[in-house]
């Protein structure tokens, strides 16, 4: 039977291996969103100040898990960013404890709240030696800062200039490519023999930068690293559908109030938390691949993460079309969900 004419479909609990979920009120209102569907996650840590020792990761975890629904169980895998002040020890001393999964790597102003990430990279190396020593992934926000690389060029660029040599030096050092957005990436995810995977998010399936700049400008599509010509969302489609077990789901689910992003200097991030699962069985099922949906969003992250896939189960049904809320209201003001643009067909049964 061609995968297309499939109406029903259970897999094992997903997984989301890159998440914004903020803090305080923020963090109340978008958690719930997560743990309707997703049983682990990956969670970013640029706060303002910033997560990073292994206190920091301890007590925001703890802030995380009593801002859980009840009746939904829910593991967040905390990381922890990484500064040229970082102390290896800490960072062995977290692991060790389970508090950290993983260390974020931020080039310094690449993005939202990444001034105290790294400039100079070999003052992090003996940090990286002692996670690849340990078994501890870095996740890495790929992309050059440097004013004079064009913002369309700034993935591809990092992984040359940066990513290269960095894997060259500490090469036992297990590597996520964060929310990959170009074919030069997952072809150098796909060329690599080990140590190396990819987090694609949602909305870098569905949108490329024409969604964001013809006919008007979309805050709502603008996120980082910005979304780039159709041929490199097709190379993202075809990676994540093709059940290759080093691309893995990272939503990179990003929320930010209406205040924030519409304003002359708008913030970077999509919020696709809500209708994540209901976008992405719509772009297998388009693509033909809708059995390769529990590759990509419940076992390739677990399997490169060295932990066992979730044991319980969701079931996605297609049918008439789903709508989700264009928002959700936040005590800090409304946050807008991402808007794929067609409709969508396929809900998880609740
Ligand atoms: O669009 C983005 N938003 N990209 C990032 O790297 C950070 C994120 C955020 O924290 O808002
Ligand atoms: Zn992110």
């Amino acid at each position: 039977m061609p995968d297309r004419n499939l109406t029903r479909l259970t897999i094992r609990r997903p997984d989301d291996w890159h998440l914004h979920l903020r803090d305080g009120a923020m963090l109340r209102a978008v958690l719930p969103e997560t743990t309707r569907h997703f049983a682990r996650a990956i969670i970013m840590p640029n706060l303002v100040p910033p997560v990073v020792t292994a206190a920091h990761a301890a007590a925001y975890r703890d802030r995380i898990l009593a801002a859980i629904p009840e009746g939904d169980t829910f593991t967040p895998l905390m990381t922890l960013y990484l500064t040229e002040a970082t102390d290896p020890k800490d960072v062995r001393a977290a692991h060790a404890a389970g508090i950290a999964t993983a260390v974020k790597l931020y080039p310094a102003g690449a993005t939202t709240n990444s001034a105290s990430g790294v400039r100079d990279f070999e003052k992090v190396r003996p940090v990286l030696e002692v996670m690849a020593e340990i078994g501890m992934p870095l996740c890495v926000h790929g992309e050059v800062t440097d004013h004079e690389i064009d913002i369309f060029d700034r993935e591809a660029t990092f992984i040359d200039r940066i990513l290269k040599p960095l894997r060259k030096k500490v090469p036992d050092l297990k590597v996520v490519m964060e929310h990959v957005t170009t074919q030069d990436a997952v072809d150098y995810v796909r060329d690599s023999s080990k140590n190396l995977a990819a987090t694609i998010t949602t909305h870098h399936l569905i949108i490329n930068r024409n969604h964001i700049l013809a006919g008007g400008i979309k805050p709502h599509f603008y996120c980082l690293p910005v979304a780039k010509r159709e041929a490199h969302r097709i190379a993202l489609v075809q990676a994540a559908v093709s059940g290759d077990k080093r691309f893995f789901l990272g939503t990179d689910s990003a929320p930010h109030t209406d205040a924030l992003k519409l304003q002359s200097c708008g913030c970077a991030g999509i919020f696709t938390a809500p209708n994540t699962m209901s976008c992405l069985a719509e772009v297998f099922d388009a693509a033909g691949k809708i059995n390769k949906l529990e590759d990509f969003a419940s076992l390739n992250g677990p399997r490169f993460y060295g932990l066992t896939p979730n044991e319980d189960t969701i079931t996605l049904t297609k049918g008439d079309p789903v709508s989700y809320p264009a928002h959700i209201d936040t005590e800090d003001g409304p946050v807008t969900v991402f808007d794929p643009g067609f409709d969508l067909h396929w809900r998880v049964e609740e």
